[in-house]
């Protein structure tokens, strides 16, 4: 479970540290997500990154409608400074606010977009999260966010475990974390219980790139060390059980080299909905 002290401290000090590695990891994510949101995005008015970290998805919005004020929302304020420091590279300028989505979203009311990558699967109380969202927004704005299927549908996780001889998670109640969403019944029913309308979720199979590089497989080894489910695990284990889980991880990275990089695919849901009448 990964919540939101998680990600204003030591997770997003770790996400900000190994920036490069992550937006490699979610680049074909990031293409099916810009493509939705460029289906809907108005031309002008303002949007908002939920979660944007380092600012991948505001970025690329920003550049696409140059018009619409576009503001990326972080808890990590390691995140936020990377983002900002990524705009000097970049022609238009969104802005960048570290904070509670929860809590600086009512003040920016009413927008007219709001975009997520992978940003909203760690409310507490989750019809709370997105009914917040809903008030903040006018009445048929656009809602497009992505986040990971069902755990077992992605094999970056799955496979890794079961090399190390993990027994299979099975998703249980909500918990915030990765795979939060996962569920479609769920996720569908969470959203129209939130005051949001024309729901509809797209599953993506994206290539997710873990290793590159001149040793590709330690490079997916040292993204495993620090991000997702086994970075936990592998820093807690002794250094022998350490050496030994990480022999066994050594041979099916290498197993996965594919055009010089460790790939294997995501699930994902891309989700789209409107702002509906009621809000909840
Ligand atoms: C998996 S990361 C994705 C980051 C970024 N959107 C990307 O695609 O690289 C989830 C992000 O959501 C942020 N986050 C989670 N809950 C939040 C909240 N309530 N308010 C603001 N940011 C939040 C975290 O700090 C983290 O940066």
């Amino acid at each position: 479970m990964t919540g939101a002290a998680d990600w204003s401290g030591r997770v997003g000090d770790v996400w900000a540290a190994e920036y490069a590695r992550t937006e490699r990891a979610f680049s074909a994510t990031a293409a099916a997500l810009d493509a939705a949101i460029a289906t809907v995005a108005p031309v002008s008015g303002h949007a908002v990154d939920l979660g944007c970290g380092v600012g991948g998805t505001t970025l690329a919005l920003a550049a696409a409608r140059p018009m619409l004020q576009v503001t990326g929302i972080d808890l990590s304020s390691s995140l936020i400074e990377v983002a900002r420091w990524r705009v000097g590279e970049a022609a238009a300028a969104p802005a960048f606010v570290v904070g509670d989505v929860l809590q600086v979203l009512p003040t920016l009311a009413p927008l007219d977009l709001l975009v997520s990558r992978h940003g909203l699967m760690f409310f507490a109380d989750p019809v709370a999260g997105f009914s917040v969202l809903r008030a903040a927004t006018a009445l048929d704005a656009p809602l497009v966010f992505s986040c990971f299927a069902a755990r077992s549908e992605n094999e970056w996780v799955t496979v890794p475990e079961r090399t190390l001889g993990l027994s299979p998670r099975v998703e249980g109640a909500y918990a915030p974390g990765p795979f939060a969403l996962g569920d479609a019944t769920f996720t569908r029913a969470l959203l129209h219980q939130s005051g949001w309308t024309d729901v509809q979720l797209r599953l993506h199979r994206v290539d997710y790139v873990v290793g590159s590089g001149i040793d590709p497989v330690e490079d997916a080894l040292a993204f495993y060390r620090r991000i997702g489910p086994l970075a936990s695990l592998l820093s807690t284990a002794s250094p022998a059980e350490r050496q030994s889980l990480e022999t066994r991880l050594r041979d099916v990275l290498a197993s996965r080299i594919r055009d010089g990089a460790v790939t294997f695919s995501a699930a994902i849901w891309i989700i789209t909905a409107r702002a509906g009448k009621e809000v909840a």
